[in-house]
């Protein structure tokens, strides 16, 4: 039995989005935040300030930030969102939209996240640079969110294995994990982008990061994309380790455009029904998420890949 409360978010209107072939209107990605807020979960990342010619599926983030920033959710409080940036040029936009509205970034809680990659191959694709530049790119931006007063959140993809490279070995990982760090992230999430590491693998590798290089666990977080059915059970390898951090999306929404065959992250669902097994505490109202799971499976016209979803909505 495990102990304490468990730090959800709630990645699906992001990680869950990107990857939509068709366009999802603004108002129901607007729409999803809103109702994912009011389910109790209160990080929730609201889109990403990336170019636009990449990922055209997030170009609507500003208009979605001004949104969110003007309508503050009056419960639950302390609702933080955080939108990707990859660069000085994310930043600047981050500010630009959120001072528009009158409140400035430090004063409301939102926040940033960067993101490498423990692989060169997709780096270069996702980022189009190496590792070494994209610490490079990422410090100025880290140092001027901090004295702006924005937090930041760091990200390692293909923490397992590479579709470009092959096997990642543990050690990449923690120079990545511990570069982000040193820049001044207050957390890593580690990605297991491609769903293809297994309680094996993930366990020799979260256990490495904490007990061999000696990175708090509480420093960690957990983003496990199910591709392979292994992300729950990566989860509690990851809990056992130590982790309370995980990022999931509503109805196992997601995928990385630039990872083929990736799917989507472990469902919040699923996600919330398992934490509550073992004893810790969540503060999310799992009824609520299953229903808003069927609701944007139905908007998308896509299946609902949370099992737990689909099961308490046959009750
Ligand atoms: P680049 O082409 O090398 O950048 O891309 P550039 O500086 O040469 O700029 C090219 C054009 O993009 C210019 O416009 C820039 O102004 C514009 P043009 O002059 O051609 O009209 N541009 C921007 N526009 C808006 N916002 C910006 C921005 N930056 C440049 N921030 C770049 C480099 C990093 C920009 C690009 O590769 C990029 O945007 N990549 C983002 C890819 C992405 O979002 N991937 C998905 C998120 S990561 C993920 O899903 C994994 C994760 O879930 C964890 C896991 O599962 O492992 C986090
Ligand atoms: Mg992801």
């Amino acid at each position: 039995k495990h102990s304490g409360v468990v730090k959800i978010v709630e990645v699906g209107a992001r990680d869950g989005l990107q990857n939509e072939k068709g366009v999802v209107p603004t108002n129901t990605k607007i729409e999803l935040i809103e109702r994912l807020s009011s389910a109790g979960l209160i990080h929730i990342e609201a889109g990403s300030f990336v170019s636009p010619s990449w990922v055209p599926q997030m170009a609507d983030t500003p208009e979605i930030m001004k949104h969110l920033r003007s309508n503050p959710p009056a419960a639950p409080t302390g609702v933080t969102y955080s939108y990707l940036t990859p660069n000085m040029k994310g930043l600047t936009n981050f500010i630009h939209y959120s001072s528009n509205t009158g409140v400035s970034a430090s004063e409301h809680a939102s926040e940033i996240a960067i993101f490498g990659s423990a692989s060169e191959g997709f780096s270069q694709r996702n980022i189009n640079c190496s590792i070494a530049e994209s610490l490079e790119r990422y410090r100025p931006v880290v140092q001027k969110a901090l004295e702006n007063g924005i937090r930041v959140r760091g990200y390692v993809s293909m923490i397992i294995e590479c579709p470009y490279d092959g096997p990642t070995s543990p050690v990449k990982v923690a120079e990545v994990v511990e570069g982000l760090l040193d820049l001044g992230c207050y957390e890593v999430s580690l990605g297991d982008t491609n769903g293809v590491g297994t309680p094996g693998t993930i366990g020799t590798l979260v256990n490495y990061l904490i007990k061999d290089r000696g990175i708090p666990a509480e420093k960690l977080a957990a983003h496990f994309h199910d591709t392979y059915g292994q992300a729950i059970v990566n989860c509690l390898v990851a809990l056992e380790a130590g982790i309370r951090t995980f990022d999931s999306s509503v109805a196992g929404l997601g995928g990385c455009p630039y990872s083929k065959g990736a799917t989507g992250n472990v469902a919040t669902e699923d996600l919330v029904y398992f934490l509550k097994g073992t004893g810790v505490k969540t503060n999310v109202d799992l009824d609520k998420i299953v229903e808003i799971g069927d609701w944007i499976s139905k908007k998308l016209g896509r299946k609902n890949e949370s099992k737990v979803g689909t099961a308490l909505m046959a009750h």
